[in-house]
């Protein structure tokens, strides 16, 4: 089933075509790596999704995004949009309060939450994120003393707090060591039984271990889309070829 169906997207920022008549879906409870080399629209690709695209000054979007069979927009509640596709970016950026207090701010700002409640948002979002072990004798320690690796599974962790539906992460481990990358990595694999994902990676071969499809950006143009063993075994695309053998990009 298609969680999200996008049709003849195009952006552009002022005169520049940032994405060119995309057309691809993404199915319910899905990874779909997104690959591409700089300027290709990965990350634009995301922004449309939860409408941020339009905070934008001189964007432009053109088509058709659907999520579970609806406009994207034609949605009034923006904000709900927002967390129900939520976001998470290359640089972890907590909020300068505690571990804890950075779980429950996006979720107290729907209304008050009682100490139970709160108590088992905090342990599940964090959970759910592989790092709950890690922290769980020190929720009320400040958030930007955790590690790299910590700081971005808590960004996950918030997000998750907002109970979304999709969770697109844009280059999540850019910043990080290979022994953060693997956490994170792992938390995703667990993720995916309950979310549907999308996973803009620069890195070829940490789309490969992640994704159950991947989509090939180039220059604002999806060139392929389909399983990942295809997409790096035998794709159809020469250009798709060249990128995931290190050939260019
Ligand atoms: N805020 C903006 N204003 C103007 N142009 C923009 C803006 N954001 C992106 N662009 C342009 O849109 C095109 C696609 O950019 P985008 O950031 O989506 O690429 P990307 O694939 O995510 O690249 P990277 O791998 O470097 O993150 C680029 O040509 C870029 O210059
Ligand atoms: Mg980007």
């Amino acid at each position: 089933m298609n969680k999200i169906s996008i049709k003849g997207l195009s952006v552009r920022f002022g005169d520049k075509a940032a994405l060119r008549d995309v057309n691809l879906d993404v199915y319910e409870h899905e990874i779909l790596s997104v690959i591409g080399p700089a300027n290709s629209g990965k990350s634009t690709l995301l922004l449309c999704l939860n409408r941020m695209v339009d905070r934008i000054y001189g964007s432009r979007v053109d088509g058709k995004l659907l999520l579970d069979g609806q406009n994207v927009y034609s949605i009034e509640d923006v904000e709900e949009l927002r967390r129900r596709v939520g976001i998470v970016f290359a640089v972890p950026i907590p909020l300068p309060m505690t571990i804890r207090e950075n779980i429950l701010f996006g979720p107290k700002l729907k209304g008050r939450l009682k100490r139970s409640e709160a108590d088992h948002l905090v342990e599940s979002s964090l959970k759910a994120a592989f790092l709950w072990d890690e922290v769980k004798d020190r929720l009320e320690t400040f958030a930007l003393r955790l590690s790299g690796g910590q700081q971005q599974r808590l960004c996950i962790a918030r997000t998750l707090a907002l109970k979304p539906e999709i969770i697109m992460f844009d280059e999540p481990c850019s910043g990080l060591d290979p022994i953060s990358t693997a956490k994170v990595e792992e938390a995703l694999k667990e993720l995916k039984k309950s979310y549907t994902m999308i996973f803009v990676t620069n890195n070829t071969k940490q789309a490969a271990r992640i994704g159950d499809r991947t989509a090939f950006l180039l220059m604002g143009e999806l060139i392929e889309i389909d399983r990942t063993q295809t997409i790096f075994t035998v794709p159809s695309n020469k250009k798709t070829e060249e990128y995931v053998t290190g050939r260019f990009g």
